[in-house]
């Protein structure tokens, strides 16, 4: 079976987009393939976190992975600290990268802003570790949202160049001259709403950071912070259009379409067959209602779960011990590639 990887920060709100773009994913990957799902904490505090917030927020993390339908024992479910082999790699990958490389990268670039003097080493760094939480176990199959996509460039450059600048070595080592040793990851973008946008501007992405509550659902809401939200969220004053193509230049209105069609797991064509010509003032509810049914059993179940820290906190430790084992064995090959000595 291919081997898929996936990351969520424990940082702020997890919101619709995680979960519509991300987690519901991870979810559904599991019939048909090995997943090791992380709790990137060490990613998280490129940004000064609360460590008291912190060990709160992986927690909850955690909680939603497990609430949505994750299964822990089948899978893996841990939090990246516990593998010290993903800062370990993340070093090698940080000598493999070129400066130039990270300086493009977009996300780095709105995450600093003017500022760039004063945002930490670890934020710049940041996609390295990225591609040393994938490549560490070799994994090919990347389920993320569609902002996640430059990164996953990045780690296929980085992996390339590794495979290149060690290929003697590699093939040394016994591996196959062709293949090189990391594979090249694949972004997973194609599921039914790779970019979730916010409620108050559908040009932009919801996001964790967005300053407005309003903007986002959060996998914590309520189910009346749920109704409130969608029936605040910007619409234009015209009805819904029968067909995807009168969704074109309304993004606000795109964007409720989306998140029906995701919730519902079904397509934007068939959520305009049945409400095409409908005023917002009739879909907003019907919306509503719909992402309560989903959402709200996910959000008492985490409630539950976080009733429960000591369990939360076994599964992560059961999972690292499973992830680090293979972790363990792909680090020791690339100390032996690099050309360290390891005592065995
Ligand atoms: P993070 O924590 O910001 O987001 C977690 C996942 O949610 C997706 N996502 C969205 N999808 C659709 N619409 C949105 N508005 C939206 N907002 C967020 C993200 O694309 C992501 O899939 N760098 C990563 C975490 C990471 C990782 C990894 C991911 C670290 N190492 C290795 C994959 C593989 C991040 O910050 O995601």
């Amino acid at each position: 079976k291919p081997l898929v990887f996936s990351g969520v920060q424990p940082t702020g709100n997890l919101h619709l987009g995680n979960y519509l773009g991300a987690i519901k994913r991870f979810v559904e990957m599991q019939a048909t393939h090995d997943c090791i799902y992380c709790v990137v904490d060490e990613h998280a505090i490129t940004v000064w976190q609360d460590p008291f917030e912190l060990r709160r927020q992986i927690r909850e993390v955690t909680a939603a992975f497990l609430a949505a339908g994750i299964d822990p024992k089948m899978h893996i479910v841990f939090n990246q600290s516990q593998v010290p082999e993903h800062a370990e790699l993340a070093w090698v990958f940080n000598c493999v990268a070129r400066m130039g490389w990270l300086n493009r990268m977009t996300q780095f670039k709105e995450k600093a802003g003017k500022d760039r003097e004063n945002v930490s080493v670890g934020l710049f760094a940041y996609p390295s570790l990225m591609a040393a939480d994938i490549l560490v176990y070799r994994a090919t199959h990347v389920p993320v949202g569609e902002d996640q996509k430059q990164h996953l460039e990045l780690a296929r450059d980085i992996a390339t160049k590794f495979n290149n600048d060690f290929s003697a070595s590699i093939v040394a080592q016994g591996h196959n001259a062709e293949e090189g040793y990391f594979p090249l990851p694949e972004p997973l973008t194609q599921g039914p709403a790779p970019r979730v946008m916010s409620l108050r501007d559908g040009t932009k992405k919801m996001s964790k950071s967005d300053p407005s509550d309003y903007s986002r659902i959060n996998l914590t809401d309520d189910r009346d912070a749920i109704a409130q939200k969608i029936r605040k969220a910007r619409t234009d004053p015209e009805p819904l259009p029968s067909d995807v193509e009168g969704l074109k230049e309304r993004p606000d209105a795109d964007n409720l379409v989306t998140i029906y069609a995701a919730l519902a797991g079904t397509t934007k064509e068939a959520v305009l067959g049945d409400h095409g010509g409908s005023q917002f003032s009739a879909f907003k509810p019907a919306l509503a209602d719909l992402a309560v049914s989903v959402l709200s059993p996910i959000n008492d179940r985490m409630k539950a779960l976080m009733a429960e820290p000591d369990h939360i906190d076994a599964v992560l430790a059961d999972g690292s011990e499973r992830a680090g084992a293979i972790a363990g064995k792909v680090m020791d090959d690339v100390r032996d590639i690099v050309g360290f000595i390891q005592s065995r």
